[in-house]
């Protein structure tokens, strides 16, 4: 199922702390955002990538697009304020196709098959997110004492990528936008809609490089991928 991907880069990497955009962070040695977008250029079902972009960081991003031979990014729209206007900016500049994805640059593991699963999903469903099972028991706190505990086997916590078919994330982020509704990922935007969207298992390796330990565990999992060959 072939599909274009939106690719929210446009943050600041607050916690991170690193004091820059912390997709330009390298992991063994190749920039964050880098092997994110690796991922989308083999992949040859992906046939386009639109990418969020702060203006001041467009022409940095250009260099290390033709540095790192990345030939399919369509367009660099400029991000907004928060990550949700961030993926608008791009959903407005994208032609009509019929499946989007929308990946966190800040998600550099992602796989092919997890990939295409989400693409089938969106495709027979509307809208499918990657996700994983809670692995800790999950309690509800109120200040510092349990409320409650939460029974563990239907929560899941939830990943990027969500794929949609482009009509309804393209309708669900206009009506969004018209309300005032600023969502934490796409699938709330689409579920307010009365949307059913569907979860595909994906892996506890689809990290996303949030804080200084995330680099350490990412670098171990690219190591150990590069033994795997
Ligand atoms: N993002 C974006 N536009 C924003 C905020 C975030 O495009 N206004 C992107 C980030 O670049 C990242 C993804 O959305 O690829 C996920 O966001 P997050 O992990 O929160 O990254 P940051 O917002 O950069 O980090 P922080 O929240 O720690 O500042
Ligand atoms: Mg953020």
């Amino acid at each position: 199922m072939q599909y274009e991907v939106v690719l929210p880069a446009a943050g600041s990497g607050k916690r991170m702390g690193a004091g820059q955009n912390k997709l330009f962070l390298p992991l063994l040695e190749k920039p964050i955002l880098m092997h994110t977008l690796e991922i989308f250029e083999r992949d040859h079902h992906c046939t386009g990538i639109w990418l969020a972009v702060k203006p001041e960081e467009k022409a940095f991003i250009e260099e290390l697009l033709e540095r790192y031979h990345i030939t399919k990014v369509k367009g660099l729209p400029a991000g907004g304020e928060e990550r949700q206007h961030s993926v608008h900016s791009c959903l407005k500049a994208m032609e009509q196709v019929e499946i989007v994805l929308v990946h966190d640059a800040a998600r550099p593991f992602i796989t092919q098959e997890i990939i295409a699963q989400l693409a089938k999903v969106a495709y027979e469903e509307g809208a499918a997110i990657a996700g994983v099972r809670a692995k800790d028991t999950m309690k509800k706190v109120r200040g510092t004492v349990i409320a409650e505990t939460i029974e563990r086997d239907s929560l899941w916590m939830i990943q990027t990528p969500q794929a949609f078919r482009f009509d309804l994330l393209a309708e669900a982020a206009d009506v969004a936008e018209k309300v005032g509704f600023l969502g934490t990922d796409e699938a709330m935007l689409v579920e307010r809609l009365g949307h059913e969207v569907h979860i595909v298992e994906s892996s506890y390796e689809n990290l996303k490089m949030t804080t200084q330990e995330d680099l350490l565990f990412g670098e171990a999992i690219l190591r150990k991928r590069v033994n795997e060959g």
